[in-house]
Formats: C-alpha cells, sequence, structure tokens
C-alpha cells in the first residue's frame, strides 16, 4: 500500500458541510476582505493562544515581516533568527531591509542554542526571532532573558507550531508578538494562503492593522505606507471552523507520534524538551544513513520529506551573506540527517506500524 507523505483530502472530507456551510455564509453576506469572519476568528485565534489580540495577514511570510516592521526594524539593522527553517523566515527579515544573522541550533530540539545567540548579538541587532521548528517551541525562558537584558524584543516564529505550549503556556503567547502561517498542510491550515499575528500589546496590534491595510485607519486616509495583506472572509470562515478542530488532532498527532517512538530502532526519534508540549507538525528523525533510508522508504511507496536539505545560510539566495559550510556546525550536521516521517492525524496506526517496520528492516540489516 502507497503511504503518501502527507493527505489533505481525508480532513476536508469530514469537514466538508461544515465548510461549505462557512464559505455560502461569506458568499450570502457578499463581504470578503476585513470583515466579520475575520474579526471573529481574529478574537478566537487571540483567546486560543491565550493574548489579547491577534491581527490576520495574508501569509506566514507577511506575518513576520509586518511584525518586525512593527517593532521598528529598519533598513541596515540585524535579525538573529536559525538557519534550519523555511526560507520564508529569512525572507521576511530581507524584505523587512534587515539582514538574518544565524545563531546555532541544539542538536536534539533542533531549536535556537540560546547560549550561541547571545554571542551573534551586535549593536545593529534589532530583533530575536526563534522558529518553534517542526511544531515545538524554542526553548524561550533563556532566549527570553537575552533579550531583556540586551533590550532587544524576541518575536516568536510560530508557523509551525499552533497549539504548542511552552510551561503550560501556548505558542504566540512568550515573545512580544508571534507569527503564524495558515498554508493548507499546518496543524491549523487555511484553504489557500493566509497568516496571523499575535500580540498582547494593544499598540503593536494598532500598528499592524495599519501595515496590512496599505497604512489607513480611515478609509482613503493614510498614516503611513503600508502594505495589501489580509486574511481574506472565506479563509477566516474556513478556518474558525478547523480551529475547533485543533486540539483535537493536536492530541492524535501526539498519539500517532508516541507510536512511532514506540516502533522505530536504528533512527533518533524526535526529542520533546522537558519545557515543551510538542505539536508534531512534523515528525523528524535523525540518521546517519538519511539518503539511503529516504531511497529505500521510497521503493517501498512511502513518502518522506527533508525539512530542510539546505539550511538557509547555505541557500544560493543567501550567498550574498558569504556565510560557507563550517560556520554553523550542529545546523549543518543536522540538515545532512534528517528525514520528515508521514504523520498527519488521518494516517492509520497499521500505516505508521509499516513505515516502522520498513525502517526498522533496513536499519537492523547493517
Ligand atoms: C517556520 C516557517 N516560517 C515561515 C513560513 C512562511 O509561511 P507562509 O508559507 O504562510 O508564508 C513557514 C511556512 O512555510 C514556516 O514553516
Amino acid at each position: 500500500m502507497r503511504i503518501d507523505f502527507n493527505d489533505l483530502k481525508p480532513q476536508h472530507r469530514q469537514l466538508r458541510e461544515e465548510i461549505r456551510a462557512a464559505t455560502e455564509q461569506v458568499l450570502d453576506d457578499g463581504w470578503f476582505i476585513l470583515g466579520k469572519q475575520g474579526e471573529a476568528f481574529e478574537r478566537e485565534f487571540a483567546d486560543y493562544c491565550g493574548v489579547r489580540h491577534c491581527v490576520g495577514v495574508g501569509s506566514g511570510t507577511e506575518a513576520i515581516h509586518l511584525a518586525l516592521l512593527a517593532c521598528g526594524v529598519q533598513p541596515g539593522d540585524e535579525v538573529i533568527t536559525a538557519s534550519l527553517t523555511a526560507v520564508p523566515t529569512a525572507s521576511a527579515i530581507s524584505f523587512a531591509g534587515a539582514t538574518p544573522v544565524f545563531a546555532d541550533i541544539d542538536p536534539r530540539t533542533f531549536t535556537m542554542d540560546p547560549a550561541d545567540l547571545e554571542s551573534r548579538i551586535t549593536p545593529r541587532t534589532k530583533a530575536i526571532l526563534p522558529v518553534h521548528i517542526y511544531g515545538q517551541v524554542a526553548e524561550m525562558d533563556p532566549i527570553l532573558e537575552v533579550g531583556r537584558r540586551h533590550g532587544i524584543p524576541v518575536v516568536e516564529d510560530a508557523c509551525q507550531a499552533h497549539g504548542a505550549e511552552h510551561g503550560g503556556r501556548r505558542a504566540g503567547s512568550l515573545g512580544v508578538m508571534a507569527a503564524f502561517s495558515f498554508y493548507p498542510t499546518k496543524n491549523l491550515g487555511a484553504c489557500g494562503d493566509g497568516g496571523a499575528v499575535t500580540t498582547d500589546d494593544p499598540v503593536l496590534a494598532d500598528r499592524l492593522n495599519l501595515l496590512r491595510n496599505y497604512g489607513q485607519r480611515k478609509r482613503y486616509y493614510h498614516e503611513s505606507k503600508g502594505f495589501n495583506s489580509r486574511l481574506d472572509e472565506v479563509q477566516a470562515a474556513i478556518l474558525r471552523v478547523k480551529l475547533r478542530y485543533l486540539n483535537g488532532w493536536n492530541e492524535t498527532r501526539r498519539a500517532k507520534a508516541r507510536l512511532y517512538d514506540s516502533l522505530l530502532k536504528g533512527v533518533t526519534p524526535p526529542h520533546e524538551a522537558g519545557y515543551a508540549r510538542h505539536a508534531y507538525h512534523l515528525y523528524v528523525v535523525r540518521s546517519s544513513r538519511r539518503d539511503e533510508l529516504q531511497h529505500y522508504l521510497a521503493e517501498q511507496g512511502i513518502g518522506t520529506l527533508i525539512h530542510y536539505p539546505v539550511p538557509v545560510h547555505l541557500q544560493e539566495a543567501y550567498r550574498d551573506l558569504g556565510l560557507s559550510r563550517g560556520c554553523l556546525p550542529v545546523t549543518e550536521r543536522c540538515a545532512d540527517e534528517i528525514l520528515s516521517l508521514p504523520l498527519y492525524p488521518e494516517l492509520l496506526d497499521e500505516q505508521i506500524t509499516e513505515v516502522a517496520e520498513a525502517i526498522n528492516r533496513l536499519t537492523s540489516e547493517g
């Protein structure tokens, strides 16, 4: 039996009637941008994350970009982030006119190493952007402490971490702002692009509201230079339906991750940090035989992906930074060894067993 890396169809089959009704409501209302669905979703998602404000935007990339602008990042500034991330983390920094600076990561959690972060701070550092990669929150206490000590705001890249927790608090409520993506494959995914910024700070929320809507507060009166980056009403209505299922889906992801943990041999399973409650957006194992393993699984009809084969600092697009292999040894070693296995709420336990058995077959061959 073929096992796809991901399949969004079963989720939408299950929610078909609810999504259809929500979408039809928007058509009946005849209002598509910045309306009551978006406002309701913003309230509900802010409550979910445990903050006072949520501002819906066009994508996760835009959420990071606008959050950085809202906290005053300007051309020539530096923003410290991780290199083992989706390239858009860095693109958003570039679009704010700033330079991404990469801190190395912890080899067990794949998230920013707080000690290395501190060594990268310069007078030009204007924001710290830890990435809650694969659904596990970065080690925020020491990261926030570094930020406090140097007077630098910490913005969470929570694009992969809807519902993930850190010391009992949800991702999105830990930094001064947090950026979320609702790209369809995320734990909370729209049926198109979408994103949001969460924050407790009303001044930042106000700035974000202006930035996403051409800098206008009152129609045709522009207070500042802004962008067009809004979460549309159809996506907001769909996200409101799906938000009600998010906790259940995350619990299922966790149970399926535990099943993988109990079955896998010969590869290093993901590590859940003591402070964290992992949301398992991705289930990422490590193996020194990664490429051979991926090839073998493909032969068995099992889809896997590598998130991400080339860390940002070694991407062609960032050659201008002048960083080469050896700059971030832990990041580079992880990028060579990571493999994402199929994991989504509707994946059957039998399919997980089949994936694990295939892996165990190869790794026991030595
Ligand atoms: C960690 C991370 N940051 C940023 C983004 C960008 O989000 P989007 O694709 O919605 O622009 C993504 C999603 O691809 C992501 O996984």
